[in-house]
């Protein structure tokens, strides 16, 4: 099986993942039955990658006694940090190479899909490199004005392919589509 780094991540409906504070207070609210496919997600993957500033989330949400604010230790965990000289929490891996690299290196090893988390900052690293495959978005039904945006802002112009979209009864509409990757030298675009 192919591999796949596949971004799996709820937005706000004005495109933002967190409030500038990082706040994800607007996640905060009931969750349709099946919590939108999560489970069969999961199933799919053995890997995610965290962002940094994420991965402080986690442990601030950790700090605090959030349920469920941990680091899986059935799954491989990478970090991703310039600056991080101390070393990460248990079941959490800091990684030294170059985003191309990890990706080229990740994707030759035998295993399930690998799950983009996030933020946007790790996002736009990968998705400038080539390396996203699928964005998976849960597009919740509240606008929050400002905030981190799923990718970080860059100019650039990335075609998606719209696999599926789902309306769930609370509004949450999720959006599945393939990363239009640009054609290797001298090969021309297929339609
Ligand atoms: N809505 C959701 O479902 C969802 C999901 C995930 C995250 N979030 C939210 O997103 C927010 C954080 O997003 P963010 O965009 O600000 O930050 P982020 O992507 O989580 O982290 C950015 C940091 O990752 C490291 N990084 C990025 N690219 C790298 C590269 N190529 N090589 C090595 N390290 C790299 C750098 O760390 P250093 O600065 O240490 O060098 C960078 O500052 C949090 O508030 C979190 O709660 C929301």
């Amino acid at each position: 099986m192919k591999r796949k780094i596949i971004v799996y991540i709820a937005t706000s409906a004005d495109g933002f993942i967190a409030r500038k504070n990082g706040d994800i207070d607007w996640l905060d609210r009931p969750r349709a039955a099946g919590n939108y496919g999560m489970a069969d997600f999961y199933r799919s993957i053995d890997t995610i990658l965290w962002g940094r500033k994420t991965y402080d989330v986690v442990l601030k949400m950790q700090r605090d006694g959030v349920k469920g604010a941990t680091f899986d230790p059935h799954v491989k965990n990478y970090l991703f940090s310039r600056r991080m000289r101390s070393r990460p929490v248990k079941h959490v891996a800091l990684v030294k190479e170059s985003v191309p690299r990890f990706a080229k290196r990740l994707r030759a090893e035998p295993g399930r899909h690998i799950w983009m988390m996030g933020g946007g900052g790790l996002i736009a690293s990968f998705l400038d490199a080539g390396e996203i495959d699928e964005f998976m978005v849960h597009v919740i039904p509240t606008m929050i004005g400002d905030g981190i945006p799923l990718v970080a802002p860059r100019r650039r112009l990335v075609p998606l392919k719209l696999r599926r979209s789902k309306r769930y009864s609370d509004g949450v509409v999720s959006l599945h589509y393939d990363v239009v990757k640009a054609p290797a030298r001298g090969q021309t675009r297929r339609a």
